[in-house]
């Protein structure tokens, strides 16, 4: 069954220099519970698929279907719905709250979600279990290091339970010892049942992942 389905899809940007077209008809797609990396160098297009791909923007052309709905027009406001149903995002720059702790930063997506406070409580506690953090619960990001941030980060990401996690270059930031660490956590939410899409130019980071998707001046190359 297909989570992701992309069908000609098209992304121009219209600057003053002219239009630069950041994903030329690209036609792909993911099945529920798989582990795909996007792999492509610096300015192929990569974040340009993560933003369509989570619901941050729309194709230019094309359809775009997540989960069986079609998102290809779709107004921010039911967007911004999807999201907070379907998607869990880790990003390079872990983008946390500096005054918050761990466990506010996880909880706050919760309340715009619609959770209770206990229930935002319990699930942000069992989030920072899951990725080892429970003794840094009460830690600010600036006491954290950048590995721990990331793993809040995470942590944020799949406390909602989406299906789907995308990340773009989530190691970006780390030494190895902390980046095999956020790996080895996104391939634990694999194992039980998410569909994670990875975005990275790293080639040996990309080949732990089940399918590679390889992308070159926004087009899908095999
Ligand atoms: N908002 C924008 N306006 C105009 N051009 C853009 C915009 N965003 C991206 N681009 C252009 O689209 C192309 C793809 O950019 P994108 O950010 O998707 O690349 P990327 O593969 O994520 O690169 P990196 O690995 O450096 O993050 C680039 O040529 C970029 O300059
Ligand atoms: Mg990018």
């Amino acid at each position: 069954m297909e989570l992701i389905s992309l069908r000609h899809v098209s992304k121009r940007y219209r600057t003053e220099a002219g239009e630069v077209r950041a994903l030329d008809d690209v036609t792909l797609s993911v099945k529920r519970g798989e582990f795909v990396a996007v792999i492509g160098r610096s300015g192929s297009g990569k974040s340009t698929l993560m933003n369509i791909l989570g619901c941050l923007d729309i194709p230019s052309s094309g359809q775009y279907h997540l989960a069986g709905r079609n998102m290809s027009h779709c107004a921010e406001s039911l967007r911004a719905q999807v999201r907070g149903r379907q998607i869990g995002f880790v990003f390079q720059g872990f983008h946390l709250i500096p005054s918050l702790t761990a466990l506010e930063n996880v909880e706050l997506p919760l309340l715009y979600r619609g959770f209770s406070r206990e229930e935002r409580r319990v699930r942000a506690t069992e989030s920072l279990l899951r990725v080892g953090l429970s003794q840094r619960m009460t830690h600010r990001p600036s006491e954290l290091s950048g590995g721990q941030q990331q793993r809040v980060a995470i942590a944020r990401a799949i406390a909602a339970t989406p299906p789907l996690v995308l990340t773009d270059e989530p190691t970006g930031n780390l030494d190895s010892t902390s980046g095999d660490e956020v790996m080895d956590i996104l391939h634990t939410l694999h194992s039980e049942g998410k569909t994670v899409v990875l975005i990275t130019h790293d080639r040996a980071i990309a080949d732990t992942a089940e399918r590679q998707i390889c992308i070159q001046d926004g087009r899908v190359i095999v």
